[in-house]
């Protein structure tokens, strides 16, 4: 499973990228919103960080605008994914990127339908959110393996990528059925090195280390 991290905080990926998990990034406008930074310069940034693919979402809403922008951030670099909505327009916009090999990230995806749509136009990516959904109180590991299920049927190439990441445990299950990528905040990462027994565990080593000197 490769993992990306979920962010617009540079700070946050120049930490991050000292363990050497780190395949790859996601933003979106509220992400790059809260930097306070133009979309164009935190990308820029990110592409010195990290060695791998970083989604930048686009804006418009209609095809024309959509292309124009994706166009301008696909000059920034070569790791550049251009993260489209899951609308009638992004997946258009998604089937003409696709078709030049310029890489798409479709997201909003809440229904394995649009999940189909997507992966039929060629997108690189699909991001389930599964937060989202557990937050409605729908079930969002289930939307994964139905993806899971139907990409596997069909052989499609485009990639599972857990988006909308609350926990560890989303992680675990996300892993368990068959995603290709989870997105995930800082803290989430974090949080996936942490258990109890490990820090008793260390604690007792290191006294009795101590104790025998
Ligand atoms: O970047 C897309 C997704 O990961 C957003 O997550 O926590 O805002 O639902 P969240």
């Amino acid at each position: 499973m490769e993992f990306f991290i979920d962010t617009g905080d540079v700070n946050e990926i120049k930490e991050a990228v000292k363990w050497g998990l780190i395949d790859g990034v996601t933003t979106n406008p509220s992400l790059i919103a809260k930097s306070g930074r133009k979309q164009a310069d935190v990308i820029k940034e990110i592409s010195e960080i990290v060695d791998g693919p970083i989604s930048a979402e686009v804006i418009s809403t209609d095809v024309d605008g959509m292309l124009a922008e994706a166009s301008e951030l696909a000059k920034i670099h070569d790791n550049i994914v251009i993260k489209l909505p899951l609308t009638e327009a992004g997946i258009s916009v998604c089937k003409k990127l696709s078709d030049k090999g310029i890489k798409t990230n479709v997201t909003l995806c809440f229904s394995p339908n649009q999940a189909l749509l997507a992966a039929k136009n060629g997108a690189t990516y699909i991001s389930p959110f599964i937060g989202r959904l557990d937050d409605i109180g729908h079930d969002g590991m289930a939307l994964i393996e139905e993806i899971r299920a139907i990409y596997d049927n069909y052989g499609f190439s485009t990639q599972i990528l857990a988006a909308s990441v609350r926990h560890g445990t989303h992680v675990r299950d996300a892993a368990m059925v068959g995603a290709d990528v989870a997105t995930m905040p800082y803290k989430v990462i974090q949080q996936l090195f942490k258990h109890p027994l490990t820090d008793i565990g260390l604690e007792k080593f290191l006294a009795d280390h101590k104790n025998s000197q």
